[in-house]
């Protein structure tokens, strides 16, 4: 409950917010308070949990305009003094710059261009792309059957915010809520947090767009009392995976003109079956998104038991450094205007890229303690040098056979996107991080 205290201290403070907002910000808050009180002694499985938050808004449309209102930039909301809090201050630093809704941004260009195809479509999609980016486990991984012992869970590759709140690992997040608000199709887009490893394609947060789309009654009448294999094998489960893939191939195409497509079979515990969409692109298979037809229990956990439906989730950084060429995810985030001033709004272009700094390699190799992870090294050498870690990879390890220790050696690339480095600017970083290894139990060889 200490994060949400103090949230509730900051806010307070906030001279940004007016205070006819802070008043009903304040509402929110305490609410969130109750709720994390609530959490912190009852079973989660028990917790009606945004019964607990709608004490502020008896809407749900009351209660979005309430959550648009609260700063998601500022910073302070994602730290705390909760020892389970390990969202370092440059993860803070990123929530809240609102990528997918700026208009000549690529990520923007590519959203607006993913809703212009939806709403071509004969159902009216509900778009969302405001909700707040911290969640409860409950609406990341509980309502979404995901196992409480689930890899994804872990501290090591989830940031949290204290036990039960926590930055948003996918748009998924947001299913429950919005079905058991009424809304039977909608898109929902936002900024997503994930601990993870480091190269061109990976950074530790990134936008997706969930799609979810509900079915009539009256064509389901027959089969929605059906669960598990009867119900997946049903001609009604199979009918809603064929609009499913129809839809989708069609976005693809929109996108990218007349493509390949490849459908294989995937997991994920909130739908079933479970697919996954790959395209052909320039010679090569690439995983764009991941979808299903939604697990019943899902549905009846979200109080809409007798409905059936599909969803989907796609990574928009993904789409966007194919469609527009951009060879580097982290330039997404740069401020510089050679990035900036080559797109405008509704238009895909190829990016040119202003230039290509000479990059720089250091290794450096530890012997591992026993409860070693990985994502903790990773972190906290984009702690130590920002974005001028371009790359860690792992290019060496073994295991002494006598004293049964085990070393890893990681050879860090680190460029800048705008300049060159100096090395002694980066022989600085590299002695930083060699100290701050010691402090995660490394030691530095
Ligand atoms: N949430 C999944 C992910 O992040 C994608 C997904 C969304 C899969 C909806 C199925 C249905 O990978």
């Amino acid at each position: 409950m200490g994060c949400l205290i103090l949230l509730l201290a900051q806010c307070t403070n906030d001279v940004k917010l007016r205070q006819h907002q802070t008043m009903k910000f304040l509402t929110l808050c305490v609410s969130a308070v109750l709720l994390d009180a609530a959490l912190a002694w009852a079973p989660l499985s028990s917790l009606p949990s945004r019964t607990a938050k709608r004490t502020a808004a008896t809407s749900p449309l009351a209660m979005a305009s309430v959550a648009e209102e609260v700063d998601y930039a500022n910073a302070e909301r994602y730290l705390s003094e909760h020892p389970n809090n390990n969202v370092p201050p440059h993860i803070a630093a990123l929530v809240g710059r609102g990528l997918h809704t700026k208009p000549d941004h690529p990520i923007g260009i590519i959203r607006a261009k993913i809703q212009e195809y939806f709403a071509s479509l004969p159902d009216d999609y509900k778009i969302f792309d405001a909700e707040d980016p911290i969640v409860t486990t409950k609406q990341c991984f509980d309502d979404l059957r995901i196992d409480p012992d689930h890899p994804g869970r872990s501290p090591s590759d989830t940031y949290y915010i204290c036990d039960e709140t926590l930055l948003r690992t996918h748009t998924s997040a947001h299913q429950s809520m919005h079905l058991r608000d009424g809304y039977e199709a909608f898109l929902c887009a936002g900024d997503v947090y994930r601990r993870d490893e480091i190269d061109s394609s990976h950074y530790p947060a990134f936008h997706q767009l969930e799609g979810v789309k509900l079915f009539d009654q009256e064509e389901m009448d027959s089969a929605s009392h059906l669960k598990g294999e009867e119900w997946v094998k049903s001609p009604e489960c199979q009918a809603i995976a064929d609009d499913l893939k129809n839809v989708l191939e069609g976005l693809m195409d929109h996108l990218f003109g007349e493509t390949e497509k490849k459908w294989s079979e995937d997991y994920f515990p909130f739908t079933e079956p479970s697919l996954e969409l790959e395209i052909k692109y320039q010679g090569e298979w690439l995983e764009v998104l991941g979808c299903g037809v939604i697990h019943e229990e899902v549905l009846s956990m979200a109080d809409r038991a007798e409905r059936r439906g599909w969803a989907f989730g796609l990574g928009l950084e993904r789409l966007a450094m194919i469609l527009f060429e951009i060879p580097d995810i982290r330039l997404f985030w740069t401020d510089d205007e050679r990035f900036h001033s080559q797109f405008k709004e509704g238009q895909i272009i190829k990016f040119e890229p202003y230039s290509k700094y000479p990059p720089v390699f250091k290794d450096i190799a530890f012997w591992l303690p026993d409860d070693f992870v990985e994502n903790d090294f990773f972190e906290m050498a984009r702690g130590v040098a920002g974005d001028l870690v371009e790359k860690i990879d792992l290019i060496d390890e073994f295991t002494n056979p006598k004293t049964n220790r085990s070393s890893k050696c990681y050879r860090i690339t680190y460029r800048s996107m705008d300049r060159s480095l100096t090395n002694d600017e980066i022989d600085e970083l590299q002695d930083n991080l060699r100290d701050q290894s010691a402090d995660l139990g490394l030691e530095v060889r």
